[in-house]
């Protein structure tokens, strides 16, 4: 008898633990039945870049990163010979591994992480055709994931739930800034013709939430809160990130922080960001993730310790990652990258401040 009252117990256990576990979305409950285009994340902005110079924006690989709670991860598609990497601005100044690599590595967190919706952005400033960017998607099996609508674009109020975009197996939903083409590959999204964007490059922590590239009339906007250095080079302003100031830009309230920021956003346009592209996500504790959870109205979970590696573990991360960091000094990257300048050295160096 005892025996008995026993096993049942232990089932009713595992069955609430499963269910608790099928009723949370992006870790809260209060997100599942949520429309994906009514949810605000964090964006690891330049996602790729791990490392400790002025050409890197994150310091833990991408699978810490989505550990941490980012839900947008953010790149540059590049060439680079016959293969896609993913390279700050060129693939000479800084690579930061192949295309398929990184998501294969994405991958793998998915699969250990059924409950968890995620978006990637990419950058196309190469003009590379979508049928060739789709490649390293399916090779790593991304595709068979993403969410494929039937239309080019989906209006803000026409996006699935979270929890809905679990069920079906389209938990990745992927956009790119230029070249995509619905006809040709319908899981890549044009990404312009659904958000519109803040100005980046920012190096004043005013963050005025003003529309800068996009319409107006796309349903969804990312506001991008990474703050700048202004370093004028040969000429030519190059900007890097302002990492002395992460402490107040990554906050979670105060002056100059992300959440103030998007109080600012909310006050101008009535709605939260979907996204908040932020730079060095590891920093704050977690605080760049507790803004996401006051915008969305929940109750933050935190994940525990959340901190910048010691340099011992960056440079596994480095390795982890196929980060090559070619210009530790920028100034010596540059006058290279100048003499073996094909393109017109002022839009190469325009592109820089991408
Ligand atoms: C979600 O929609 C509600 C109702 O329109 C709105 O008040 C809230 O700001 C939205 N939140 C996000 C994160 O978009
Ligand atoms: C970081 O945040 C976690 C979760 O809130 C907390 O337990 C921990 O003490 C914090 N660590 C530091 C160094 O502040
Ligand atoms: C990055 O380098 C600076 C100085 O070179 C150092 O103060 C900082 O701790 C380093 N950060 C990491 C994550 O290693």
């Amino acid at each position: 008898m005892l025996m008995h009252i026993k096993r049942i117990l232990a089932a009713s256990v595992v069955i609430s633990a499963v269910l608790a576990q099928e009723t949370v979305c992006n870790g809260y409950a209060e997100l599942c039945d949520r429309k994906y285009s009514n949810v605000t994340s964090v964006g690891a902005h330049d996602s790729p870049f791990i490392g400790n110079s002025s050409m890197t924006n994150q310091d833990w690989g991408v699978s810490a990163q989505l550990d941490h709670g980012a839900r947008m991860l953010q790149g540059q598609i590049h060439r680079q010979g016959q293969a896609l990497h993913l390279c700050h601005t060129n693939c000479f100044i800084h690579d930061g591994g192949s295309l398929l690599d990184y998501l294969t590595q994405v991958k793998t967190w998915l699969d250990k992480n059924p409950r968890e919706v995620l978006t990637l952005l990419f950058t196309n400033s190469d003009s590379i055709g979508v049928e060739i960017v789709k490649q390293p998607f399916v090779d790593s099996g991304i595709l068979d994931m993403a969410y494929h609508p039937q239309s080019p674009t989906t209006a803000a109020g026409d996006w699935p739930t979270l929890a809905s975009l679990i069920s079906t197996n389209q938990r990745v939903v992927i956009f790119m800034d230029y070249h995509a083409d619905h006809s040709k590959v319908p899981q890549i999204l044009d990404e312009f013709s659904h958000f519109w964007e803040d100005p980046y490059n920012a190096v004043e922590s005013t963050w005025p939430c003003t529309r800068d590239r996009g319409d107006s009339s796309s349903g969804m906007y990312i506001h991008n809160h990474f703050l700048d250095k202004k370093e004028t080079l040969l000429g030519t302003d190059i900007f890097t990130p302002d990492t002395d100031k992460l402490t107040t830009t990554n906050a979670a309230s105060g002056e100059g922080s992300l959440g103030a920021a998007i109080d600012n956003c909310v006050a101008k346009h009535t709605q939260p960001p979907t996204f908040v592209l932020v730079d060095y996500e590891s920093h704050g504790n977690g605080s760049v993730y507790e803004a996401a959870a006051a915008a969305n109205g929940v109750q933050y979970v935190a994940k525990g310790d959340i901190h910048p590696p010691t340099p011992a573990q960056l440079s596994h991360e480095m390795d982890d990652n196929a980060g090559e960091d070619t210009s530790d000094a920028l100034a010596v990257a540059l006058a290279q990258h100048l003499l073996t300048l094909t393109l017109p050295a002022t839009l190469a160096l325009s592109l820089l401040v991408l």
